[in-house]
């Protein structure tokens, strides 16, 4: 099956699920990463990988336009799921209906505590004992869908957001090609609010 990453940044998940692949934990091929800045981090590993790279620039365009220009740009790589990966704009209805409950994004929180940007510092603002990160299902609502995985991370008395953000990190590398793999070799369905998978593991 084929995937492909949306990416913003640094692409350090991008990277997580390039290595899963590598070593066979996750059974995918990646088609393309698609960033909506030229200068983002992860477009250059993916070009070093020999992974095919578009650039959809958001600078000048509506939401809506934005997404219909990244919905032309991903459908001919018909990918199975599409992964966002630091992905840091919000898709309009053009391309989450084009890709229904195939777009997969990973939130460095257990939501839905801490939706939004700085979700680590939000978590360390709050003073949580227990953060983590959250593997869910894209639709029209920010960092909202039906759950996949969740993966819970200690806060330390001795954290700073900076530590409390790389440990997170460290569980969004195991987390994300773990949900991923799932959700396109097993059977799964939506119930309420969360994605079941058959042999339900988890
Ligand atoms: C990660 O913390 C991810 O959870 C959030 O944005 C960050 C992206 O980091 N959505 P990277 O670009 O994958 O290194």
């Amino acid at each position: 099956p084929r995937l492909v990453v949306l990416i913003s940044g640094r692409g350090s998940n991008l990277r997580a699920l390039l290595e899963a692949i590598e070593q066979q934990r996750l059974r995918a091929t990646l088609a393309a990463v698609i960033s909506n800045r030229a200068d983002a981090a992860g477009l250059r590993f993916a070009e070093a990988q020999g992974i095919p790279t578009q650039v959809v620039s958001h600078v000048g365009l509506s939401r809506t336009a934005h997404s219909e220009a990244l919905r032309d740009a991903v459908l001919p790589f018909e990918p199975q799921l599409i992964c966002l990966a630091g992905f840091m704009r919000l898709l309009a209805p053009a391309f989450t209906q084009a890709f229904p409950w195939r777009i997969v994004n990973i939130h460095p929180s257990l939501l839905p505590a801490f939706p939004g940007l700085d979700a680590q510092q939000q978590a360390f603002d709050y003073g949580v004992k227990v953060s983590g990160c959250t593997v869910h299902l894209v639709d029209d609502e920010l960092d909202h869908g039906p759950i996949v995985m969740q993966s819970a991370v200690p806060v330390l008395d001795d954290d700073t957001p900076e530590t409390l953000a790389a440990r997170i990190l460290m569980a969004e590398h195991k987390t994300y090609p773990a949900a991923v793999e799932r959700l396109l070799h097993e059977a799964w369905e939506i119930v309420g609010r969360r994605v079941m998978f058959q042999s339900s593991q988890s």
